[in-house]
């Protein structure tokens, strides 16, 4: 049984991360999105908002968990049994950090591989700050996140 750990801040989850997530399930038995507490962001929704929003936003994906945590990725990764990180990559500006994350991460636990996915075309320009502020300032967000999110930011909690 292969297990892979999805781990990002999502905050809050978008259509993006879903779609990363679906492609992981096709290559993995397992999927555990990983919500990190310590991330170096200081993040405009809660811990228990942003796993609830995700696990709304990925109830229909088969073979995915949720799951908060804190600490270190390579621990969490070795609690969940599981020896690949997925990481998403959607331009030639998100390497440098990717680059330097999964190398940190090998240093710590070089039994532990990232594998970097890329989201579909219409993805790709996605990212949780701009969905923030496009709702903060009124705009539409539907096309870019799950229903629920997008009611959570109607109703002005998580803005
Ligand atoms: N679709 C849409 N957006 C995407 C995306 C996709 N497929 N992939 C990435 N993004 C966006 C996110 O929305 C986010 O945007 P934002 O910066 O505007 O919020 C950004 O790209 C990256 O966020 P995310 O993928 O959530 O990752 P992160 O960089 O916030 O997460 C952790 C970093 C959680 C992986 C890292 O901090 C960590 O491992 N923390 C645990 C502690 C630890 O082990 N630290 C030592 C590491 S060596």
């Amino acid at each position: 049984m292969k297990t892979a750990v999805y781990p990002g801040t999502f905050d809050p989850i978008t259509n993006g991360h879903s779609d990363l997530v679906a492609r992981a399930t096709r290559l993995f038995d397992r999927v555990v999105v990983g919500v990190a507490m310590d991330t170096g962001k200081t993040p405009v929704c809660g811990i228990d908002e942003r796993v609830q929003l995700a696990r709304v936003a990925l109830a229909d994906v088969a073979g995915v968990v949720v799951v908060p945590f804190g600490g270190l990725l390579v621990d969490f990764c070795r609690q969940h049994d599981a020896q690949i990180v997925i990481r998403g990559l959607r331009a030639v500006s998100d390497f440098e950090f990717e680059f330097q994350l999964a190398s940190m991460n090998r240093r710590l636990a070089p039994d532990i591989e990232t594998i970097f996915l890329t989201p579909a075309e219409q993805f790709s320009f996605i990212s949780s700050t701009l969905v923030r502020e496009i709702a903060r300032l009124g705009g539409d967000v539907s096309e870019f996140v799950h229903p629920e999110v997008q009611r959570l930011f109607d109703s002005r909690r998580c803005t």
